[in-house]
């Protein structure tokens, strides 16, 4: 064994840490949720996630402002009970996301629904349950939305999304406020379109609503963007429509590899300078964080099963694939990936590699690791877009979930079978 120090949190993960060289989440060693629930399986911290709200919380202090855990990022309903009973509202993007939230506990008047492509049956879902607001991202959305509300003989909330034309400085596939991405309308036509907003029947102008991308790790392109948000509040309220919100989106960074975004709350004190700067004190912040609040919380854990050495690459081939933690794949993303039990000893340089049948299929490229097939690792800011992004692809199943609780493991999702993956589906009787 290293000589670690008898209990160290890693770097950006407050709530991991070695004791006695074991890596542990909060009280709970990690191998022994490994042993006795299998693997691939992924561990949230409670505290983790609670200390990350916490950070906002701090930051809007004494303002009246409303956090709406952006879902997508982790959609688990063991994930959303912990943010629902905080008394957190939701954003979400689908009417699938809805009845999970409701399945939690969450209060659907503190929900917003974004997204670009709602169907006339989501929109029809979310007012039957009384949603607090929709984030229209198209003229065209706003007029379904109007008949959708006119037949039900109901007045829908509505803020239209801004796209404000800055560039968050992130990975492009998680850009979204650049004018020639598909998300929100365009700046120079959002006077046009809250006008129409104001006259269509069955509508309630309520905010303004903008979400630049994800990752972000600086300052300067948050601050940009509410210069302009701020801009068109000013535009429309004169113009005569009141706005009682603006809802600044999500898209705070984590460390993943050594990033170093704001803290939420540091942020937020440099935006609500802008806010008040400008006379807009009096209104109802909301936000839509994802990755923020659960990204550093989770881990997920995964047994080397074969080493595999090269002439110009060695692999270390382990049991989580592209399917449990599909950001690598998608995004060449970058994720710690580290041994629960280091092992005595120089390592080598190893492609950490899933068993699903493509090239990219990998989890980390040229990590220094001293291990042994049997050994666990645990690969790191995996609380955000793993889980929610999975797939069966290869048939496999979705992993398993625990949420830690202190010295308290409780199993939130069982690990899938094949007969699960099959049960919607069936054979053509000739
Ligand atoms: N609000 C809206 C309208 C969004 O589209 C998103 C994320 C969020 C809030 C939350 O953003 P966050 O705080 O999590 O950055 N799968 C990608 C990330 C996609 C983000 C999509 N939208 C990844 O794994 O990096």
């Amino acid at each position: 064994m290293n000589a670690p120090a008898p209990s160290a949190s890693l770097p950006g993960h407050p709530f991991v840490h070695r004791r006695q060289g074991e890596l542990h989440i909060e009280g709970v060693p990690l191998a022994s949720l490994a042993e006795r629930h299998g693997t691939p399986l992924f561990v949230y911290s409670k505290a983790a996630m609670l200390a990350a709200l916490a950070a906002y919380e701090r930051g809007f202090a004494g303002r009246k402002a409303r956090i709406c855990y952006a879902m997508k990022a982790n959609s688990s309903l063991g994930v959303l009970q912990v943010f629902a009973r905080a008394g957190c509202g939701f954003d979400i993007v689908s009417a699938g996301e809805l009845e999970r939230v409701i399945a939690a506990g969450g209060d659907a008047s503190k929900v917003i629904f974004s997204g670009v492509g709602k169907t006339a049956q989501e929109m029809r879902r979310a007012m039957e349950l009384g949603i607090g607001c929709f984030n229209v991202e198209s003229q065209a959305e706003l007029e379904r939305l109007s008949q959708v509300a006119s037949s039900l003989g109901q007045s829908a909330k509505v803020s239209i999304r801004v796209n404000p034309n800055v560039d968050p400085q992130t990975h492009p596939y998680i850009s979204t406020g650049l004018k020639d991405n598909k998300f929100g309308v365009a700046h120079e036509d959002t006077l046009r379109v809250y006008q129409l907003a104001a006259r269509l029947p069955g509508l309630q102008v309520v905010g303004i609503d903008c979400h630049i991308g994800s990752q972000i790790t600086q300052t300067a392109p948050y601050l940009d963007a509410m210069d302009r948000v701020l801009d068109l509040v000013e535009a429309i309220e004169a113009a005569g429509i009141a706005l009682q919100h603006i809802d600044f989106g999500g898209g705070l960074g984590i460390d993943y590899a050594g990033d170093t975004p704001p803290a939420a709350d540091a942020l937020w004190r440099e935006l609500l300078g802008r806010i008040d700067a400008r006379g807009h004190s009096g209104k109802l912040l909301m936000i839509e964080p994802g990755r923020s609040l659960v990204g550093n919380a989770g881990v997920c854990l995964t047994e080397v099963l074969y080493l595999k050495p090269g002439e110009h690459k060695n692999f270390c081939i382990v049991d989580a694939a592209m399917n449990d933690l599909p950001r690598p794949a998608m995004y060449q993303a970058y994720h710690q990936i580290v041994p629960l039990s280091p092992r005595e000893g120089p390592g080598i340089n190893y492609d950490v590699v899933g068993p699903v049948c493509e090239s990219g299929d990998w989890l980390g490229r040229d990590r220094n690791l001293q291990v042994q097939s049997g050994d666990m690792l645990a690969v790191l800011s995996a609380g955000a877009y793993c889980m929610s992004m999975a797939s069966n692809y290869n048939t496999r199943g979705r992993a398993a979930e625990v949420l830690v609780d202190g010295e308290q493991a409780h199993l939130i999702r069982r690990r899938e079978g094949a007969a699960d993956q099959m049960q919607n589906e069936s054979l053509v009787q000739d």
